[in-house]
Formats: structure tokens, sequence, C-alpha cells
């Protein structure tokens, strides 16, 4: 099983990311927990989003494979642990399995999917947000760019995966998903400490095989590449960020 070079620091995260979990608002309402509901978050990060869950009187386990930002959000009191979400290990006992901002950086797409389905009760539902088909389109051309001059295949070196509603569809319908409802949406996001910076936060398994000594040139190079496209008249950086949201239920 691939694993992505990124390594999650709850601090640079917090620093450079904490957009993730503010914009998190509509998918948190697609999920509208209940009070004395049982509901796993999925790659809860640093746990911002899944207080926000506890506080509608839910029940929250929160899993996320990197120790650092687990234990960012034991530290906020949320009851979290270290695990894979491609081997989830929990057997018919939530309402509900939540994720925001974490499937895309998942490989094995079968394995999230049977596990979440196990995890859930009979009936129970799969409530998400993910990348989407062209999400960070135009980052993702320019880091292919710079890397191609260096002799490497950017798609190759990419940890994520941002398929379409209909792809999706049929992996969550293949899974034992009966998809509720299902939509991409574009959704042009501001960079608050710019692009360099997410670049460290989000993209370190395309710099991971240049050597040290080119990886801030490069960086700058996928810079110099965007800036007449993401970067607006007043200097803010704005990515273009496709989400894919969806509800679906365990087809019992
Ligand atoms: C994210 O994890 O939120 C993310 C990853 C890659 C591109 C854009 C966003």
């Amino acid at each position: 099983m691939e694993i992505a070079k990124q390594h999650w620091s709850a601090e640079r995260y917090a620093e450079t990311a904490h957009f993730v979990p503010t914009l998190g608002a509509p998918v948190l309402e697609l999920l509208a927990p209940s009070p004395g509901e049982r509901i796993l978050d999925l790659g809860c990060g640093d746990g911002v989003l899944t207080e926000k869950i506890a506080a509608a009187g839910a029940t929250v386990v929160a899993v996320d494979a990197g120790p650092n930002m687990i234990a960012a959000a034991r530290a906020r009191g949320i009851d979290a642990k270290v695990m894979d979400g491609q081997k989830l290990a929990f057997a018919g006992e939530f309402d509900a399995v939540f994720s925001n901002a974490a499937l895309h950086w998942m490989r094995d797409q079968e394995a999230v999917l049977a596990g979440v389905r196990r995890a859930l009760k009979p009936r129970g539902r799969f409530v998400a947000e993910m990348g989407g088909h062209n999400n960070t389109a135009a980052i993702i051309v320019a880091l292919g760019a710079v890397l191609a001059r260096r002799g490497l295949d950017a798609h190759r070196l990419s940890p994520w995966y941002f398929p379409s509603a209909d792809a999706y569809r049929k992996k969550l319908e293949g899974a034992g998903f009966t998809v509720d409802e299902i939509a991409i949406v574009p959704r042009p996001t501001i960079l608050p400490t710019g692009l360099e910076p997410w670049l460290d936060t989000f993209a370190e398994d395309f710099f991971h095989p240049l050597p040290h000594a080119d990886r801030l040139q490069a960086r700058a190079e996928v810079a110099d590449l965007l800036r007449p496209v993401l970067m607006d008249e007043t200097g803010t950086w704005i990515a273009d960020y496709v989400r894919l949201r969806f509800r679906a239920t365990h087809a019992a």
C-alpha cells in the first residue's frame, strides 16, 4: 500500500491551512449530527471540526494517520487514535462516518470504503467532502512543468485522488452504499499565507525526490508560473479548489 511522503505537523497546519476546517461548514451541515449519535471522524486532522460534531451532542471517535495531528486532537479532549483510513478497525458501531479533506490522500479507495461500510450500523450514513475532479488543476500543471524540467513525472509522484461525481458514485455503489446526493462544488480558496507555504504543507511528495538544495528553487518556479493565474490584483493567492461532497447510506 502506497503511503504519502507528506508529514503532518499540527502547528504548520494550523498556521497555513486553518481555512480547511473553517470551510468545512457545508459538509458538517450535510452530516446534521444529533445528540446521542455515535460518529466516526475519518481523517480528523487537529480535531477542529470533530469538536463541532461533539458540540452537537454526538459521541465522536476520531482517527487520523498522522500521530502529530492525533496529539493535537487529544489535547482538545477528543477520543482520537492513530489509524490508517485504509485499515479501519471498527465493526457495526457508528450511526455515521464523517470525513473532511482526507479521503483524497488515500490511494486504496476500495479498502477505505469497505472499512467505512463495516464500521457503520445498517442504514448508517457516510457524509464526506474531498478534493474533486480538477481540484487545484493549475497547481498540478505547474508542478508538472517544473518537475519535467528536472526529468520527473509529477503525475507519478502525486499522492492525491480527485474523482468526478460519476466515478465516485460508482465506487460508493460498488462498495454497498446508496448515494443520496453527490456533487462537484468549485470553491476558489484564499491561501492566507500564500502559495509557497501551501506547497510545503500539502505538496511535499512532489518535492521529495529533489536534492535539498534544489527544493526552494523548484518551489519558487512553481509560484512564478502560477502568479499570473492564481494571484489577484491585491496580491492575494486564490487556489482553484474543487470539492466533491456527498451523502451515502449503508445499503443494508
Ligand atoms: C487538502 O487536503 O485539503 C488538499 C490537498 C491537495 C490539494 C488541495 C487540498
